[in-house]
């Protein structure tokens, strides 16, 4: 599993408590795992579907630098299911652990649409990939 991005934990990311959100963490992890979906599909269009059990495993306190890893473990027709897990980066302890983020492409309409895709693909995207989102 690689480990893309990192945050540092400022005040405006804790609860009450003084620890960090979850909140704060499964939007960050949303975020990460569709992003994900979207460079190994090839489609900007792509949506959550279904988000298993969720394990917060320690929590991170302010100051901590956080990185989230995303994998990907199953390629079905329309559907990508991925597997995360957010460490402390300088401790690696485990904060969060997610077994299925299940995620679908779609098409312009809005409807699932087959991907054609079956491994993890590790090549950078072209703007090909993306015509209208293309400048000019
Ligand atoms: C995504 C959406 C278009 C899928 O519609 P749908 O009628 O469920 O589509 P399908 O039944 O054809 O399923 C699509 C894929 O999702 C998978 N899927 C459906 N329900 C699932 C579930 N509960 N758990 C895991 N996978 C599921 C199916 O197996 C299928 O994958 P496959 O083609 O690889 O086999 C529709 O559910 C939707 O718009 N949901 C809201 C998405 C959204 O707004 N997300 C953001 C939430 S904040």
């Amino acid at each position: 599993m690689n480990f893309h991005t990192r945050k540092w934990i400022k005040p405006e990311d804790l609860n009450p408590n003084g620890s960090l959100f979850g909140g704060r963490l499964l939007s960050w992890i949303d975020e990460e795992a569709v992003i994900y979906a979207i460079v190994q599909l090839s489609n900007p269009y792509v949506v959550t579907k279904y988000i298993s059990e969720i394990n917060f495993v320690s929590s991170a306190k302010q100051g901590d630098i956080i990185e989230m890893g995303i994998t990907a473990t199953h390629f079905g027709t329309t559907s990508i299911t991925m597997r995360c897990e957010v460490r402390n980066k300088i401790t690696r302890k485990t904060i969060l652990s997610i077994d299925k983020l299940v995620f679908v492409n779609l098409d312009e309409e809005g409807n699932p649409v087959p991907h054609g895709k079956t491994e993890i693909t590790y090549a950078y995207m072209s703007i090909d990939s993306f015509p209208d989102r293309q400048q000019g």
